[in-house]
């Protein structure tokens, strides 16, 4: 079933940000650093992003606390918090109030099979999280693989907002077991939708791969990151952003 209005397209730009640290290390970066990851999401925005996802690692591999603020600070931008369950990361967010943050694993312990956060094997801390975050105004979501379980726990803890880990199915793109991984994202968002949840889905989208995520039923918001900064290599990421909007487009 395709569907009838255009999914949103969160730009996840870390990448950007890995390509910098490979050459410029250190959390303030010299300003001659290239590339320049505000730039990049000033053009991520031009090309129709409709939001700007970035992951503040706890080991701070790619981007640096200096990336979020400069980018919560660019007018209009719809920003999409990733981090970890942390009390740092925590007040981190409470203090910085971006319009979403989507709780992930970085932790081995937190981890489930599908490589979603274990939010079933840690109800009471993802719990607490979700409520402070939410009583100061930001849209929480969890980022778990399509388990019935997981989906159970997050209607639990009280997040509003699933993020499907669709990295199984992206990894068995174009062999067999693809269409069973489809099959499992599907009955994901549809239990997730009749729980009253809302349902994004990202990790390992690609301009390929998305005719099949398309097929996926009541998705709110896509965010994709490694192939669209790859694509940017080539056309910029301007172009590589509003190919992808593109083919977000029911008609595509
Ligand atoms: N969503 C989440 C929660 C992620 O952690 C990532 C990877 O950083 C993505 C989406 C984007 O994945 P990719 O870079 O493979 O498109």
């Amino acid at each position: 079933m395709t569907p009838s209005r255009p999914l949103l397209l969160g730009v996840n730009i870390d990448h950007a940000a890995t390509l910098r640290q490979a050459r410029y290390r250190g959390a303030h970066p010299s300003p001659h650093a290239e590339p320049d990851v505000v730039a990049f999401t000033r053009e991520a925005l031009a090309g129709g992003a409709d939001g700007i996802t970035l992951h503040l690692r706890e080991d701070r591999r790619h981007i640096q606390d200096a990336d979020v603020h400069a980018i919560a600070a660019l007018p209009g931008v719809r920003l999409n918090l990733e981090m970890a369950c942390t009390p740092a990361m925590n007040a981190f967010a409470r203090k910085l109030k971006p319009a979403a943050v989507c709780l992930v694993p970085e932790s081995r312990e937190e981890v489930t099979t599908e490589g979603g956060l274990d939010v079933a094997g840690q109800l009471a801390r993802v719990k607490e999280t979700t409520h402070v975050l939410k009583a100061a105004g930001i849209e929480v979501s969890l980022f778990i693989g399509p388990d019935a379980h997981q989906i159970e726990a997050a209607v639990a803890v009280g997040a509003p907002v699933i993020e499907l880990h669709t990295g199984a199915f992206a990894n068995a793109w174009k062999s067999p077991a693809a269409a069973a991984e489809l099959e499992r994202l599907r009955a994901g968002c549809e239990l997730a939708h009749r729980l009253g949840l809302i349902v994004n889905a990202g990790h390992g989208i690609n301009y390929d791969n998305i005719r099949a995520i398309l097929t996926l039923p009541h998705l709110h918001e896509l965010n994709i990151g490694h192939s669209i900064v790859a694509r940017a290599l080539f056309t910029g990421i301007r172009g590589a952003v509003a190919e992808m909007k593109g083919r977000l487009k029911p008609s595509a």
